[in-house]
């Protein structure tokens, strides 16, 4: 008998959704022929603060100048020191360094796969510290509670980089709200985007308004061609804009996809003893921009097979940021042992809302039978 072969389509690791209201927002400001930083860019700021419920929001040109800028507005340079995690996309740490300051990389929970408290308490044991650069890595709350008690009590900054995390909640409340200031990414692989784009949050009226002029070549409220600092052209266009507030108004909506998407994996998944699901903590509410699965065998051979069966996936982050050549002067390679770990056993699965359903089982169907045995 003829096997039947189905062609299926590939499902990738990650898909914007544009909507054709979206696309109209975009013509507007085209026909406008006003394409830079103007009206759209002042109401997405509003629009996304609100959203968050509390703060000032800045509009950047990505993620990565939104984290520049903020520790730059913050004050943080030259002689100061500052705790992240070595576990997470470059541009994190890479803002430490631009801002002139030095990263001190502290280990993570094994479970959240996030800064673990007490190895940011013992790193403030050791040396003076400025401030903590966390992360909600794939969605996940960092242990906020945790980590702003330390701050308070060693007189430091807290600073988000909630760049994977919109709309992520903490004991209810959302993150980008509970440190000194945080940052946005709005790539396309996040949970809004606007192509690129970013945005800093801050309660602080005045790490505010030293954002507003760095972002924007240095110049201040008193006129064109006035510079109170030398700056930086970081805005962010209209365009983008335009795309931010109708993809906002969806934020919660695809949010809530993500957690029934993910809430499906773990179901399908959670009984394969030979992976771990992620956790979502009591005090946390997750946005699964990324779902990861640790394995602890064959994770790669795993990566090979789901490719060879249509189904995207990604190892976010295969190596540590400070084993990569360009930190490697730093010398803090090797110190981490439940980050290496998790960069040896962690694989995402799409989970984003353009999936369908058949989708998911096709991925979990996929994964429970991977012939994890053999070769
Ligand atoms: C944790 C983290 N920080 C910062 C960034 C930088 O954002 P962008 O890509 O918008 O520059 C990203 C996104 O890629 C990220 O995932």
């Amino acid at each position: 008998m003829k096997t039947q072969q189905r062609t299926q389509h590939r499902i990738p690791i990650a898909k914007p959704m544009i909507t054709d209201d979206e696309k109209r927002r975009v013509m507007e400001v085209l026909d406008s022929g006003r394409l830079v930083a103007g009206a759209k860019v002042k109401e997405f700021e509003h629009s996304f603060a609100d959203y968050l419920g509390a703060g000032s929001a800045v509009a950047t040109s990505s993620g990565t100048t939104a984290l520049q800028v903020t520790l730059e507005a913050l004050g943080i340079g030259a002689g100061d020191t500052v705790i992240s995690t070595p576990f997470t996309f470059v541009a994190t740490s890479n803002a430490i360094i631009h801002a002139g300051a030095r990263p001190l990389f502290v280990d993570v929970d094994p479970h959240t796969y996030n800064l673990d408290p007490q190895a940011v308490e013992d790193a403030f044991k050791r040396e003076k510290v400025r401030a903590i650069l966390c992360v909600h890595l794939y969605g996940l709350p960092a242990d906020l509670g945790a980590l702003r008690e330390i701050a308070r009590r060693h007189s430091a900054l807290l600073i988000e980089d909630s760049a994977q995390a919109h709309g992520a909640r903490y004991d209810d409340q959302k993150v980008g709200t509970f440190g000194d200031a945080a940052i946005f990414s709005f790539y396309p692989s996040k949970n809004i985007t606007t192509g690129e784009g970013g945005m800093i949050i801050t309660t602080d009226a005045q790490v505010e308004h030293r954002a507003r002029v760095l972002v924007n070549v240095g110049q201040d409220g008193a006129g064109e061609y006035v510079y109170e600092v030398i700056g930086y052209n970081y805005r962010m266009t209209d365009l983008s804009a335009a795309l931010g507030l109708g993809q906002l108004e969806h934020l919660d909506e695809y949010n809530a996809r993500r957690r029934a998407n993910a809430a499906r994996l773990t179901e399908g998944l959670g009984r394969s003893r030979w992976l771990m699901t992620p956790v979502e903590p009591r005090e946390c509410f997750h946005v699964y921009n990324q779902y990861t699965i640790r394995v602890p065998q064959s994770r790669d051979r795993l990566v090979k097979y789901l490719n060879d069966q249509g189904i995207g996936t990604r190892v976010y982050y295969p190596s540590l940021v400070p084993n990569s050549p360009a930190y490697r002067r730093l010398g803090f390679a090797g110190q981490f042992p439940a980050a290496e770990t998790l960069a040896r056993e962690v694989l995402s699965l799409p989970v984003h809302p353009a999936l369908a359903e058949g989708d998911l089982e096709r991925i979990i169907e996929a994964v429970v039978h991977f012939p994890r045995d053999r070769g």
